[in-house]
């Protein structure tokens, strides 16, 4: 758990203080050593690689065969192709690694249990036991604030203390992803000495999106966007590039081993707030009607066991997870990534909103995604 990690084999054999590994860390700056992506041909991973090459790191990234590397390969990035359920594309992919960033999963509300288990659990163990036989260094995994289930509304901002896993709903698999996930990584770093640090992002959006803003976009343009209750509420959304600096920041920082930081938001922003600055940035009326957010999340529940008995193969328009995204009143602190780290977004939600809906309408847009 949190603040705790272990010693032994594979990792942190040379017993280095947090000076001596700054310095190291120094040292390779001048010559990088190379650092490891995955998921980088999504959405995170991709902000991920593209600020790491922008600092001179030597970047690799592991991506599936069939995945599609057109932005990677003008970044430089070194593309290996494998499967991250495979230990031996896992050692290949970790050889000589300094640091190791695991964006991949598999995102979103929907998908069948065995699709989380393969592309989040099973995929998440097989990297880092890969990544502790290669000594690798720092293993700044991506969660999410999903990880902290689903916590009853209130004042209070979340932190990083509060206990992981609550009010799992029934079929919530994406949920019980993020919560197993860093189970397997806690527990790795407890018994085996995994250098482990957690960033748990909320709501992503940004260029090469493919989760939600394809589907805003979509719904924005159908105006069948709805503000659920009064709109009030604190939303919790961040632009991935904001939250690709912090995870490099906490990456780099030799006291974050075994620590997890909330990045959550550009400052405090209401859901009223976020809809109208992505009806302004489409050009398009503001969303003004209503529908009580008890009535979207049991719509949305409808909807899903719906699909789920005729074994849709895409999520319906409205789900649980969505409602509680846009209509929950609950939001999380990023204090301590503020405060050890000195994180503060570099952009705002205004700029960083009107980028990502102009790369949408660039005609050579496309998220980034599998042929
Ligand atoms: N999006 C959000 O709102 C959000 C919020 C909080 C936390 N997060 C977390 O942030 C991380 C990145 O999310 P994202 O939004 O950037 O996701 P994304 O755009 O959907 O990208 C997912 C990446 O993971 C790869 N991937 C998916 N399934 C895989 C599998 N079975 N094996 C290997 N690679 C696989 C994809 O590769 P292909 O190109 O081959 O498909 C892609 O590169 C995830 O851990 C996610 O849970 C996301």
């Amino acid at each position: 758990m949190p603040g705790q990690s272990g010693w032994s084999r594979g990792w942190d054999t040379t017993g280095l203080d947090g000076a001596v590994v700054a310095m190291v860390q120094s040292e390779s700056e001048a010559s990088p050593r190379t650092v490891l992506v995955t998921g980088a041909t999504g959405l995170l991973g991709s902000h991920v690689a593209e600020r790491l090459v922008a600092r001179g790191a030597a970047v690799r990234a592991l991506v599936r065969q069939g995945s599609r590397t057109e932005f990677l390969d003008s970044l430089g990035v070194e593309v290996v192709r494998g499967d991250l359920t495979n230990p031996r594309d896992c050692d290949a992919a970790t050889a000589g690694v300094a640091q190791l960033y695991h964006c991949a999963a598999k995102v979103g509300d929907w998908g069948t249990w065995p699709e989380f288990q393969r592309g989040c659990m099973d995929a998440t163990r097989t990297l880092a036991e890969a990544a502790g036989r290669a000594g690798v260094e720092r293993f700044l995994h991506i969660s999410s604030t999903s990880a902290y289930g689903h916590p009853a509304d209130r004042e209070r901002p979340v932190d990083e203390t509060e206990p992981l896993g609550q009010n799992i709903w029934f079929m919530d698999y994406y949920t019980r992803s993020k919560v197993d996930c860093e189970r397997i990584l806690w527990d790795l770093a407890d018994r085996s000495g995994l250098p482990l640090t957690i960033i748990r992002p909320s709501w992503l959006f940004g260029e090469r999106d493919r989760t939600t803003i394809p589907r805003f976009l979509r719904e924005f343009g159908r105006r069948r966007v709805l503000v659920l209750g009064k709109g009030d509420n604190p939303l919790s959304a961040v632009y991935a590039g904001v939250v690709a600096e912090a995870a490099i920041l906490a990456a780099h920082d030799p006291g974050s081993r075994g620590e997890a930081y909330n990045i959550t938001n550009q400052g405090p922003i209401t859901q009223r707030e976020f809809l109208d600055l992505i009806a302004d940035a489409l050009q398009v009326p503001r969303v003004r009607r209503h529908i009580p957010y008890r009535v979207a999340y049991g719509g949305g529940f409808l909807m899903e066991m719906q699909g789920r008995l005729l074994r849709q193969q895409r999520p319906p328009r409205v789900t649980r997870y969505g409602a509680w995204l846009l209509g929950r009143y609950l939001a999380y602190s990023t204090e301590k990534a503020r405060a050890r780290l000195g994180w503060q977004p570099s952009i705002g939600y205004r700029e960083s909103i009107e980028r990502t809906i102009r790369w949408f309408r660039e005609p050579s847009a496309d998220p980034v995604g599998r042929t």
